[in-house]
């Protein structure tokens, strides 16, 4: 039951449904019955028909237009990865660093974003993580470790460990006023979240599309502002190319680039992933995304609800404004719970402050009375060494 779609029917489309209960959306998708089916049908022509190139590279262009309308960007902002490791690597090496700029974190952020810019520390730059404080990051978090040679901040949407939502918006606002770079990493917001990259100001966000895009491991989508010429791709390809030979043979008097993300693709693209990214766009554009929203968030309240009438503390943020519709984190110890659950049939994460629970388009409000349920039936809560009781 939902108060924002007909979550039945959505659920019929996820068979993993009927076998476990599944709250592990943040680690990746189930496979919906019509991307399956996406992915399927591409088989099938490759198979049988040898594979239709063309007809399947104007679907590349379809999808983009898709993924573009979905973060109110234009298809030239839009280009497609393998992951959201690629996006934060291909945004870290594009800006234009020197020996002494630094780049604002945040401390216990996801490490596929950290990495990316701890690399530039071979280039002199500096990476400063900046400590989570309150309930999550805003603006004023980040203001007083910016100097004169701070150039960009670089941070997810959403957290993996805790479920925050972070105040792009406001962040976005902050560094355009002090002309700062804004990178995000999307990969848990994506789908989920509405992220709308004219209002929170982003350069460039990557995500992968395994989870709230609803597509298997190995598509990732990044978003580019068109504007920002002066960000130079590290790996070049004829597909980066604003005109690429007709003889395909390579020139060094016409490299001139494509603007936007365009120029950070390249070469083929997991075709098999963008016709499923297909099929999983028309599954949440007829939900919607909003819709998606209010409903996860609804059956945060519920599960929160439940778990204070067990006793069970919820590690991130209570607050709807500071939490991310779907992921909560329990504390109750990883090492003695997630084996409990398995043998219950549900599927959680462990997390590094306890079992992560994260839900998808498809889960209901019976689905966190029976979390719930499970949880009770273990009878004495378990609680992790030195917590209040
Ligand atoms: C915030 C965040 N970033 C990145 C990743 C993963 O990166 P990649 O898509 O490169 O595997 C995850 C989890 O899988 C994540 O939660």
């Amino acid at each position: 039951m939902s108060r924002h779609y007909d979550v039945a029917a959505v659920r019929r489309q996820f068979p993993v449904t009927e076998r476990l209960l599944y709250l592990d959306s943040a680690h990746q998708t189930p496979l919906a019955t019509s991307v399956r089916e996406a992915l399927l049908g591409f088989y099938r022509e490759g198979s049988e028909l040898g594979g239709p190139k063309p007809v399947w590279l104007e679907r590349i262009e379809q999808v983009r237009a898709r993924v573009a309308k979905l973060l109110n960007a234009t298809p030239a902002e839009i280009a497609f990865t393998k992951n959201t490791s690629e996006g934060m690597n291909i945004a870290a090496n594009a800006l234009p660093l020197t020996a002494g700029d630094n780049v604002l974190l945040i401390e216990g952020d996801h490490p596929n974003n950290a990495y990316a810019f701890l690399n530039l520390r071979r280039k002199g730059v500096e990476v400063r993580f900046v400590p989570l404080t309150g309930e999550t990051a805003r603006a004023e978090m980040f203001a007083p470790h910016i100097d004169a040679r701070t150039r960009a901040i670089s941070l997810s949407h959403v957290t993996f460990h805790a479920g925050h939502r972070f105040d792009i918006d406001g962040i976005g606002a902050l560094c355009a006023q002090k002309g700062l770079y804004f990178v995000i990493d999307a990969m848990q917001s994506i789908g989920v979240v509405p992220l709308d990259v004219a209002k929170c100001g982003a350069s460039l966000i990557g995500a992968g599309c395994h989870k709230g895009l609803l597509v298997p491991q190995g598509l990732g989508i990044l978003y580019c502002r068109q504007e920002l010429d002066e960000l130079q791709p590290a790996y070049l390809a004829m597909s980066s190319l604003a005109h690429p030979p007709g003889d395909y043979i390579a020139r060094a008097d016409n490299m001139t680039l494509k603007r936007g993300a365009g120029r950070f693709e390249i070469g083929n693209l997991n075709l098999p992933d963008i016709h499923a990214l297909d099929a999983s766009l028309t599954l949440i554009e007829s939900v919607g995304q909003s819709a998606i929203e209010a409903h996860l968030l609804d059956l945060g309240d519920r599960l929160i609800e439940r778990m204070d009438d067990l006793g069970v503390r919820l590690v991130g943020p209570r607050d709807r404004a500071d939490r991310s519709p779907h992921i909560y984190v329990l504390d109750l110890p990883a090492d003695s719970w997630a084996d409990y659950l398995t043998s219950r049939n549900v599927r959680v994460s462990p997390e590094r402050d306890g079992i992560r629970i994260s839900f998808g388009l498809f889960n209901t409000a019976e689905d966190v009375d029976r979390f719930a349920q499970v949880i009770a039936e273990r009878g004495t809560l378990p609680v992790r060494a030195g917590a209040a009781a």
